[in-house]
């Protein structure tokens, strides 16, 4: 079975209610129909989204969420609560989690098994930074950034990876499609080894970094990139729209 494209755009710190609404708007008729799209907002901007894209094709992410169910947790947001709102997929291990806000992969792991307790799909967010790649130690970081993220889910459980390399993410500088392919190929290979063929060929590995219109389809033309988490480009109606059609330019 080919891998469904997924194009999920991480709008950040970024958009009021009325700004997210109008951008859905937008967007949804001319969405294409082989390729899922989602939109992750900021938490205040979930529930209106939510409504807003009800009997479209659009989904629904969140940019984070708490590993426990409820509690005393000033300020967190709880997967039940995603659930409640109507996301499909939440962002988990997003760099910037990890080195403004000291997310280790301790916390990824019981942000990841949280999620999909309840439904919800995770998409887990790996990559090196600048100097880990100069060092050599691209694969190792990935490695275990993914391992230990996904330690104790099971094969049947579903999945999306990010490969988000540091150094690419709001820089204007991509990997090149090759540099995204070698590191796609490896996560693929050790999900195979860890989980089996099967669930190694439905696991669907994005590309994440400056990604634009003018990249995008060298980028999905590689064998194991299956789709693109975007930031910056993601902001803009008409240049999203350019991304998720990638096909047609
Ligand atoms: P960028 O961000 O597209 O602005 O580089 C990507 C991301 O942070 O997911």
């Amino acid at each position: 079975m080919p891998r469904r494209p997924l194009i999920a755009g991480n709008w950040k710190m970024y958009k009021t209610i009325s700004e997210a609404t109008s951008f859905v708007e937008e967007i949804i008729p001319d969405c294409p129909k082989g390729v899922e799209v989602a939109i992750a907002p900021p938490f205040t901007a979930l529930y209106a989204v939510s409504e807003r894209i009800k009997g479209s094709l659009l989904k629904l992410a969140a940019q984070d969420v708490f590993w426990e169910d409820e509690g005393a947790y000033t300020g967190e947001i709880s997967p039940i609560m995603l659930k409640d709102i109507g996301c499909d997929y939440v962002i988990i291990g997003h760099s910037e989690r990890r080195s403004y806000f000291f997310e280790d992969n301790e916390a990824v792991k019981k942000k990841v098994s949280a999620a999909i307790r309840v439904g919800l799909v995770p998409i887990l967010c790996v990559g090196e930074r600048v100097e880990q790649r100069k060092g050599g130690k691209t694969f190792e970081v990935v490695k275990e950034q993914m391992l230990s993220a996904l330690n104790g889910i099971s094969f049947t459980d579903k999945v999306v990876i990010a490969y988000e390399p540091v150094w690419a993410i709001g820089t204007g500088l991509t990997a090149t499609p090759e540099q995204a392919q070698e590191v796609h190929g490896y996560l693929r290979q050790l999900l195979r080894e860890e989980f089996g063929k099967e669930f190694s060929e439905s696991v669907r590995i994005l590309y994440g970094g400056s990604v634009k219109p003018e990249n995008i389809s060298g980028l999905m033309e590689k064998e194991d990139i299956d789709g693109a988490l975007v930031g910056g480009a993601s902001l803009k109606a008409s240049t999203f729209l350019k991304i998720v059609n990638y096909g047609r330019i």
